[in-house]
């Protein structure tokens, strides 16, 4: 599945880069998996019966027949930024609307920012196992990239960070999910934050901090983003693509606001502006006070789907197996018996049993080894009952492996 891309006719030359430039196989996985009649616990896609589609069209209704401008080109809308702060107050993270810049998603944050402070062939911090997104992202720049290991329990190894740093590494920027991290399903523990920006400020490198999943929280308060113990080297990037839908295609960042107008002309590179339409309905959805009751909903279907999971992993899976337990997102990660070929493992699932799930290597930085033997499985897509039944199917696979 990590086949290169087909040939190209003669004397076209693309930039150096794209030589060393997979398919995305993440994409092409998904293709597989989402043939009809497979039952997949592969993607990452919130549950569409969720989606709260009938406020959404009142909303943008209203915004369509309200501001006839609306279908225009516009500069980012101020009452999406107030909305924001607000969301932001209650995850105990105070800013300014003049810190608040709007992007088109979380993965446009991540791009504008690592053209803002990576160079070519610069250093970049990531995880050893993570985000295909920031990957993607960095490809172009041909970084050298550092990697620490993560604790399926605590997050980040940021022992190993402090580490690189006391060795003289100075990465223009280190990538951290601290809640329900995508792929492992981990959240960074409270020592590990405060360490973290501890090393931010003692060194001086950014941390990019990208929290799709942070207000999808099923147990108690979930510990504050590591903005709110830092407002100078904390980038953080919000989404409301698995709040509200992912093809609304808006985010947020919030970053020093002295940076905003050189963030602007990076992100008029790329797309000019986030759709000034989909700004507006999505303020207008929020300006309905919706928004508080329909994440009640997504968290306590998700919290069931989770619990759904974890529970049949217990009475299914081999004892060998160990996962993590996420207190919030979509992902739980699996780890399998050591020698376990999980991409090997798919191909029987999808062919056996129409069962699949994304194998660990497809998030294995640099194509490396140490995650052959892992998985990850969505349970945000599939109702309690789809769950039951996929575990049970991928049980049998592992089994009669
Ligand atoms: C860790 C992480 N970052 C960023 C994104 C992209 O989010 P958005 O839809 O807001 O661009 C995703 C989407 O799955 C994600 O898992």
């Amino acid at each position: 599945m990590t086949q290169q891309l087909s040939t190209l006719h003669e004397g076209l030359r693309l930039a150096d880069w794209t030589q060393s430039m997979k398919r995305s196989v993440l994409r092409d996985m998904i293709a597989v998996v989402s043939r009809p009649g497979i039952l997949s616990l592969a993607g990452g896609l919130p549950a569409p019966e969720l989606f709260p589609t009938d406020a959404f069209a009142q909303a943008t209704s209203h915004v369509l027949t309200t501001h006839p401008r609306a279908l225009q080109y516009a500069p980012p809308f101020p009452a999406l930024k107030a909305h924001i702060v607000e969301l932001m107050a209650q995850r105990d993270v105070p800013c300014a609307e003049g810190e608040v810049f709007i992007t088109t998603g979380a993965q446009q944050g991540l791009d504008v920012l690592a053209r803002l402070l990576l160079n070519p062939g610069g250093q970049v911090l990531i995880e050893e196992t993570v985000y295909t997104g920031i990957q993607q992202v960095i490809a172009p720049f041909q970084p050298e990239i550092l990697t620490v290991p993560t604790d399926l329990e605590t997050g980040m190894d940021t022992g190993a960070v402090e580490a690189l740093l006391r060795e003289g590494a100075r990465p223009a920027f280190i990538y951290v999910i601290p809640d329900a991290h995508n792929p492992l399903g981990v959240s960074l523990s409270r020592e590990k934050r405060r360490h973290l920006v501890e090393l931010a400020r003692r060194y001086a490198v950014p941390l990019i901090e990208d929290d799709p999943y942070g207000f999808l929280c099923y147990e108690q308060r979930p510990e504050p983003p590591l903005r709110a113990l830092d407002s100078e080297w904390v980038f953080y990037l919000g989404s409301f693509s698995k709040i509200l839908a992912p093809a609304v295609r808006t985010g947020w960042m919030i970053a020093p606001e002295a940076l905003i107008p050189k963030l602007t002309v990076v992100k008029e590179a790329s797309d000019l502006e986030t759709s000034a339409f989909m700004q507006r309905a999505v303020a207008a959805f929020l300006d309905t006070g919706q928004l508080p009751d329909h994440l009640a909903i997504l968290r306590l279907e998700y919290g069931m789907r989770r619990d759904t999971m974890l529970r049949m992993l217990e009475e299914q899976f081999p004892p060998e197996a160990r996962w993590t337990r996420p207190t919030s997102g979509m992902f739980v990660w699996v780890e399998l018996a050591a020698g376990t070929d999980t991409a090997a493992l798919l191909k029987r699932a999808v062919e056996e049993e129409q069962v699949a799930f994304i194998p660990g290597h497809a998030f294995a930085v640099q194509g490396r080894s140490h995650a052959n033997h892992c998985l990850r499985l969505n349970f945000s897509n599939a109702t309690p009952e789809r769950i039951e039944e996929g575990i049970r199917r991928l049980a049998r696979v592992i089994r009669s492996g």
